[in-house]
């Protein structure tokens, strides 16, 4: 881990220069990179920090261009065809940090326009038309001066005393890149004082100067990086050396190497030397011979941390059976390593790694398939083989050596069974972290895992596995990241991963986040981007130590099953990575993209049995209230009144529509018992005649010489409507007369409507003499005003009867 972060470190050391030109969040940047400019463009806006002008076609900067950018930390003007510049031409810009002005045709090294640009950084003036390194007088000037880059695309002469002006400062890094050089002065670079040189080393032809060069390089800092080691060329690309070579030999060799022994013999001063102590070679083209005389004589050497990228191995020729180290390397990182011949015995390439003696082996990028087994007494404790073509088929199964190995690193291979993955690791007591992401590894079958027990933290990333991997893990982990696999549910029967600390489950097709009854110490999960609808928080009951989730980027189906886990937030103290921008509800339609944030349910739309104690209650109530106001108020005779009084009121507008027979006299007629006399004297009639309503009363208007019958019925003619006041009395004695006269008028008989029935006092069933037919038929209808006794209730009653008879009467 420690290491890992180290080299981390180192690249971003590495990239220490670069990093202190790149913008920050808020600088003004003008980027006319790439824009076919032939000048620099007028009216830059004036508060400009950052200006990109590079890759166009400027030939000439006018002294007037950069004056009003006085905020300009950053320019670029590299791959122009600047080929002059004006001395101090920077003088207004006294916040310029960055200036880039490789791969322009400027001659003149002196560069008197550096004059007055005295907060300057970092410099880049390579690949210009110089013909000499014999920097100027403004270089002394430059006080902050951290970088610089120098060289020509010229043949150059690199004398004595060059760099003197810069001799006297404390630099970060000075790249020197010679490619082309006609004379080289002995010490010339060693009057440098940096901490980090990078020299991009002559090509083959000018073979002369490179041990001078090596020698002083060695001998001038502490990190140390050499470019442009090629002593093989190309068959294609003749040259005269190899041309014999590569004819005699066309069918075998694609590259001829030559003058190969030169770099041997040059590199062998690196014995004499203590201070390199990080040593980069880049852009190699060597035989494999020549490649690991090198290697042994780094390896002998003060060198702790060796790299090597960017190599390609030409010829190999005999290959070496390796040889043994005297002492051991700190780190040994490759990086694409490419065989160009197809057909040489690999397995001598391969036997390498069984002798090396290094802590830290990094192999990146190198389409490496196999790996030797080292021999016992080797000290790797980290090897990282990311990005190469490695297969889980042979790979360590058997290998019992690397017992002090850390950290593991597979990552960006083609591991296919985990289980050969554990199995390889069951000798690797110090094994700690293993990173196997991003392969395709699958677990089908269901098998113990023979894991050691000391891996603590496992990347299984971007792989295949389901969950079936849960059954497959080694049991003290602490750290466990199974992002992007197949993962349909955490199985509840497991093994229990009691130290298990920090689980990575993102990106994969989880329905439910994982209880924690299996990992109880949780603190860290991370489930977003997963397949959750509508989890629920009760997961959390489990992960008692739970400090920090991720569950964005989830498909929220925003109902009420979610609002336990929408509150999650404000009820518990657990930090909700993402939130509350990444989790939003994906359904239903109408709330698509909301914040589960906004999303708000009240606790009576979610809860069932508050919703039914709610509404059971209120039907409770009402139904009290309802029997309350029926025993009290006797609602239903009221409502049985006023339906009757509607009906009523209806029938008597219709009567009114049409023609009224014009013989009516009386408004009613009323019949009754005379035990009720008293009744409908000082009540009904007094009542209906102070409303001026006329009634005829057989009594009162009897006409003499007629019989009863007649009478009545003469009664009934004239009048609009008949009250019967109804009483067991009446029923007993006078209902007789009636029922032979709605026999005898069989038509009229059926106007029941003309009929108006009071019941003064309640009439049982029994009462009814059964072949009164029609008396029966009305009472089962109901349709009869019931005298109430209850005050209030009269004037309804009145009301109503005086509706169902109060019509306009045209006659006198
Ligand atoms: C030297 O190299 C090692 C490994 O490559 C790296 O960790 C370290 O940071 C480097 N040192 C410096 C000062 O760059
Ligand atoms: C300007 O744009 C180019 C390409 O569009 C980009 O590569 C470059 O980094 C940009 N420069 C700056 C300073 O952002
Ligand atoms: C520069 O100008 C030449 C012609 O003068 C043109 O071919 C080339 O594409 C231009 N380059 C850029 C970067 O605009
Ligand atoms: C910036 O430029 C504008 C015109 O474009 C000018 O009026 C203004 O004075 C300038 N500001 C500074 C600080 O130079
Ligand atoms: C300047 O621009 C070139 C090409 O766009 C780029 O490669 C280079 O890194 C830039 N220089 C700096 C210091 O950013
Ligand atoms: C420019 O530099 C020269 C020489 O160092 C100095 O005398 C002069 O004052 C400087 N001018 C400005 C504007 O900084
Ligand atoms: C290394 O350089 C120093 C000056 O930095 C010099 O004194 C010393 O003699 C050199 N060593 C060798 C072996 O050249
Ligand atoms: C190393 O230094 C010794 C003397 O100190 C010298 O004899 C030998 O030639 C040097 N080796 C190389 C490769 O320069
Ligand atoms: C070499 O690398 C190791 C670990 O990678 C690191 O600790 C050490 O500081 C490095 N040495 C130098 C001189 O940077
Ligand atoms: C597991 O490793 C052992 C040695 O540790 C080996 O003998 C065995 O063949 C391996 N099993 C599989 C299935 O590869
Ligand atoms: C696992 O590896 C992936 C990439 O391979 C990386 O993004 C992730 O951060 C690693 N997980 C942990 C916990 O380090």
């Amino acid at each position: 881990m420690v290491n890992i972060f180290s080299f981390f470190l180192w690249i971003i050391m590495f990239q220490f220069c670069h990093s202190l030109c790149f913008p920050v969040a808020n600088d003004i940047v003008i980027n006319y990179s790439s824009s076919s400019l032939s000048t620099v463009p007028k009216n830059l806006p004036n508060l400009s920090q950052i200006l990109d002008l590079s890759q166009n076609n400027i030939t000439e900067i006018h002294l007037q261009d950069f004056v009003p950018l006085h905020q300009l930390k950053y320019l670029n003007l590299s791959s122009n065809k600047i080929s002059n510049l004006a001395p101090a031409l920077f003088k207004s810009n006294q916040k310029l940090e960055c200036l880039d002005l490789s791969k322009n045709q400027l001659s003149n090294i002196e560069c008197h326009f550096l004059y007055n640009a005295t907060s300057l950084k970092y410099l880049d003036i390579s690949e210009n038309k110089f013909l000499s390194l014999r920097l100027g007088k403004a270089f002394s000037f430059l006080q902050d001066l951290e970088y610089l880059s120098l060289g020509s695309r010229k043949k150059i002469k690199f004398q004595k005393d060059d760099l003197k002006e810069i001799s006297g400062k404390q630099l970060e890094e000075v790249s020197i890149k010679i490619k082309l050089l006609s004379e080289y002065g002995h010490s010339a670079l060693t009057i440098l004082r940096t901490a980090k040189l990078h020299i991009v080393l002559p090509s083959i032809k000018n073979f002369n100067f490179l041990k001078d060069i090596l020698d002083d390089a060695f001998n001038t800092s502490y990190i140390l990086t050499l470019s442009n080691i090629e002593c093989c060329q190309n068959c294609n690309q003749l040259s005269v050396d190899c041309c014999e070579v590569c004819s005699k030999r066309r069918n075998i060799v694609s590259h001829c190497c030559s003058d190969c022994s030169r770099y041997i013999e040059s590199f062998k001063v690196l014995g004499n030397y203590s201070r390199v102590q990080n040593l980069s070679l880049q852009h190699l083209k060597v035989d494999w011979e020549t490649s690991t005389q090198i290697l042994k004589i780094i390896w002998d050497s003060s060198v702790e941390n060796l790299s090597i990228s960017n190599m390609k191995i030409c010829q190999v020729r005999h290959p070496l059976s390796w040889f043994h180290f005297q002492k051991e390397l700190r780190t040994f990182t490759l990086s694409q390593i490419e065989f160009l011949p197809f057909y040489f015995n690999q397995a001598n390439i391969y036997d390498v790694f069984e002798d090396l003696k290094v802590e830290n082996l990094a192999i990146y990028e190198s389409g490496m398939i196999f790996f030797t087994c080292p021999k016992e007494g080797n000290t790797y404790k980290l090897i990282d083989i990311s990005d190469n073509s490695f297969t889980s088929d042979f790979f360590l199964q058997d290998c019992s050596t690397l017992k002090s190995l850390e950290t593991f690193i597979l990552k960006q291979n083609r591991f296919g069974q985990l289980f050969k993955v554990s199995n390889m690791t069951t000798y690797m007591i110090s094994l700690k972290h293993l990173d196997v992401s991003q392969n395709q590894l699958i677990f089908d079958e269901i098998r113990v895992c023979p894991w050691t027990n000391s891996l603590i933290k496992l990347n299984l990333s971007s792989n295949r596995l389901t969950d079936s991997v849960f059954t497959c893990l080694p049991s003290n982990l602490e750290i466990l990241d199974l992002q992007k696999n197949n993962i349909y549910s955490v199985p509840k029967v497991l093994k229990e991963l009691n130290n298990l600390k920090e689980l990575y489950l993102g990106a994969n097709k989880l329905a439910n986040p994982p209880d924690c009854s299996k990992f109880r110490n949780l603190e860290i999960l991370f489930v977003e981007a997963n397949s959750f609808h509508e989890p629920s928080s009760i997961f959390l009951q489990s992960c008692q130590r739970l400090t920090v989730l991720n569950a964005a980027s989830n498909p929220f189906t925003c109902t009420c099953n979610l609002r336990g886990f929408s509150a999650m937030n404000k009820n518990t103290q657990i930090e909700m990575i993402g939130w509350p921008k990444s989790y939003r509800c994906a359904y239903p339609d109408i709330l698509k993209g909301t914040l589960l944030k906004d999303f708000h349910l009240s606790e009576v739309t979610c809860s069932t049995t508050l919703l039914l104690v709610i509404v059971l209650g209120t039907m409770f109530v009402l139904a009290i209230l309802i029997g309350l106001m029926c025993h009290i108020l006797d609602l239903p005779w009221y409502l049985r009144m006023i339906w009757q009084w509607t009906q009523m009121k209806q029938r008597t507008m219709k009567t009114d529509s049409y023609q009224l027979s014009e013989n009516l006299v009386y408004h009613a007629f009323v019949s009754y018992s005379q035990r009720d006399y008293s009744w409908v004297k000082e009540q009904l009639l007094s009542n209906l005649e102070e409303r001026n309503l006329r009634i005829c009363h057989h009594e009162r208007d009897f006409i003499p010489g007629k019989g009863i019958i007649e009478n009545i019925i003469n009664c009934i003619e004239k009048s609009y409507k008949s009250i019967f006041v109804l009483s067991p009395n009446f029923i007993q004695s006078e209902w007789c007369h009636y029922e032979l006269y709605f026999a005898q008028h069989q038509v009229l008989s059926e106007q029941t409507e003309n009929l108006i029935l009071i019941v003064l006092e309640p009439i049982p069933q029994y009462l009814i003499p059964s072949k009164y037919y029609k008396l029966k038929s009305l009472m089962a209808k109901k349709t009869y005003l019931e005298w109430p006794n209850d005050k209030n209730k009269q004037r309804l009653f009145w009301a109503n009867l005086q509706a169902a008879i109060g019509i306009s009467l045209t006659a006198p």
